[in-house]
């Protein structure tokens, strides 16, 4: 039976009480944290930087899934490891050089991850692929919570499913907007490992994120 994982996004939570809102994820059984990272620049939307995370560090012992949608990225790459980063996932229209990045985000110890918008397609990671640890699907166009979910992303799944398994490569693949109960399902069976969620998760059922979690792991 596959281990399902959840990483929620905190973009949903409340940002006056953002350590407060993470210790409830993870009380509330959350595998990762999700941090979406954006500079009004890469996608039309701005949140938080490094000292931020930086302060959050000390609420939870969990992953901090970091995705960068920041353009230029490579300069900031090691700002987001100090400040407490585990995954650093970049986009690689950011960067003039994945490979660079991915080896600047290895040698600083941390776990590489490549996300791939709607319209982006694998090829643009495909040189690197074996020494990524994490791809991330976006299932909306990068930017804000509660969009709706794209599902024309499903075969880009499924084909990296395909790939991982022919090849033995052992990337996760996590799945990034418009994730709810009625299409989790769906995102599972066509291969993906972690799900993202921010709207679902703190805003179903009176915002109750242990059983909003649960339903989300429950296929
Ligand atoms: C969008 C972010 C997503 C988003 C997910 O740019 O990358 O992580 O916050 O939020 P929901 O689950 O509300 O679509
Ligand atoms: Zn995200």
């Amino acid at each position: 039976m596959k281990k399902i994982q959840i990483s929620p996004s905190i973009l949903s939570a409340d940002f006056s009480q953002l350590g407060s809102e993470i210790k409830k994820l993870e009380e509330g059984g959350a595998d990762l944290i999700h941090v979406d990272v954006m500079d009004g620049h890469f996608v039309p939307n701005l949140t938080i930087g490094p000292p931020v995370i930086k302060n959050l560090r000390k609420y939870t012992k969990l992953p901090f899934d970091v995705h960068l949608m920041i353009s230029p990225v490579h300069d900031y790459i090691q700002n987001y490891a100090e400040a407490g980063a585990d995954i650093i996932t970049i986009h690689p229209e950011a960067t003039n050089d994945l490979k660079n990045s991915i080896n600047l985000i290895k040698k600083l110890g941390k776990k590489v991850g490549v996300s791939l918008n709607p319209k982006t397609e694998i090829t643009m990671l495909i040189s690197e692929i074996k020494n990524i640890d994490l791809i991330l699907v976006m299932s909306v166009n990068p930017g804000f919570g509660g969009q709706k979910f794209m599902p024309e992303v499903l075969d880009k799944i499924k084909t990296l499913k395909n790939i991982k398994d022919e090849n033995g490569y052992n990337y996760n693949i996590e799945v990034d907007g418009g994730i709810n109960f009625s299409n989790s399902k769906i995102v599972l069976e066509a291969g993906a490992d972690i799900l993202v969620s921010g709207t679902t998760i703190f805003k179903e059922n009176n915002g109750d994120i242990r059983s909003n979690i649960e339903k989300l792991k429950s296929i």
